[in-house]
């Protein structure tokens, strides 16, 4: 298969509260809002390179409304849609806002994405240009904020297919996975379309509800501007909910907050470089530090919630089976020494 996706482009997401979560991305997270079109909001990094990187859309709920990625070309997009409608799925062409032509499926989980080849660049307003020619706008001003989108990470009922269908159907490379220590239960996995540890993560997700995000997350360049935003979060009431630490799975120093919808944003840096194209994936354990690798503490519960949440209004009644409930308790747990 020749090379189909390049990397995250953008990640549209609904909350009840527009204004308060684009102000939170705004003064506390430190994007920029580019535009405003029929209630959409599109904000952006001061590195990312195209017109926008997080859509802000009204819901009734925090939910995932799309995650998109750029194809390596014209040619890998139309590719990419065979392959998805020879595995079945049925998407749609539409034109999306300074995107242009762009193609949106709900994949086997219910989770929406979108794959597009153009784009359009950011061209910094005048004052905003940046002295290197390859940044495409000032650094921003806000302490810790974060240069680019970094990644998702969904939720889904069953880990390893997840894993298996985005590998074998779009090319997504499957760069690790953790399994729980008492049982052969896989609760994560990371998929990667370009060098970085993962651009798409899966949880396992026992609930009943598809299509669900666990968080998103950003980069900022240096584990420095990582603790001032932290740093800057608690000064300003923003509490935080896991970290700063290190993730075991892609060496990343990670950092967990919540904005207003409640949707949990992520903060990320460091971690290696994988250039391998054949790389097998290897099996982790929490007790082996897969989410904590310094293993000196437990992650909080409130980490497994993902959104919509499970019991939401749109939610159905069906239960979830004792036996993955009960695997679920805390997958990223750390045993033993926790
Ligand atoms: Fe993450």
């Amino acid at each position: 298969m020749i090379k189909l996706l390049s990397h995250l482009s953008y990640v549209a997401i609904t909350t009840p509260d527009v204004e308060a979560s684009v102000a939170f991305y705004v003064d506390r997270v430190g994007l920029t809002v580019v535009d405003r079109v029929d209630g959409a909001v599109y904000l952006r990094c001061w590195g990312d390179h195209y017109a926008y990187s997080v859509v802000v859309l009204p819901g009734d709920e925090p939910s995932l409304a799309t995650m998109a990625w750029r194809t390596t070309s014209p040619e890998a997009l139309d590719e990419a849609v065979r392959r998805l409608e020879d595995a079945g799925v049925q998407g749609d062409w539409s034109e999306v806002h300074k995107i242009g032509r762009a193609y949106t499926f709900t994949g086997p989980w219910g989770h929406p994405m979108t794959l597009h080849w153009d784009v359009t660049r950011h061209v910094a307003e005048p004052g905003a240009a940046s002295l290197y020619p390859d940044r495409p706008a000032k650094r921003s001003t806000v302490a810790g904020a974060p240069r680019q989108l970094d990644h998702v990470t969904i939720a889904a009922s069953d880990v390893d297919a997840f894993a298996a269908w985005y590998n074998d159907v779009l090319g997504f490379r499957i760069m690790a996975r953790t399994l729980l220590d008492e049982a052969p239960i896989s609760v994560f996995s990371v998929l990667t379309t370009n060098e970085k540890s993962h651009d798409l993560g899966v949880v396992l997700d026992g609930s009943t509800r598809p299509g669900r995000v666990n968080h998103f997350a950003f980069w900022v360049d240096t584990r420095e501007e990582l603790l001032i935003a932290a740093d800057t979060l608690m000064e300003h009431g923003v509490p935080i909910e896991y970290g700063p630490s290190i993730h075991g799975i892609g060496e990343q120093n990670f950092l967990y907050y919540r904005e207003p919808s409640t949707l949990r944003i992520e903060l990320n840096t460091g971690g290696y470089r994988n250039y391998v194209p054949d790389w097998e994936p290897n099996t982790w354990t929490p007790s082996m530090g897969s989410n904590n690798f310094y293993r000196n503490g437990a992650m909080p519960m409130s980490m497994t919630e993902s959104f919509p949440a499970a019991d939401g209004p749109s939610a159905t009644e069906e239960g979830v089976p004792d036996e993955i409930r009960d695997a679920l308790l805390n997958p990223y747990a750390v045993h033993g020494r926790g």
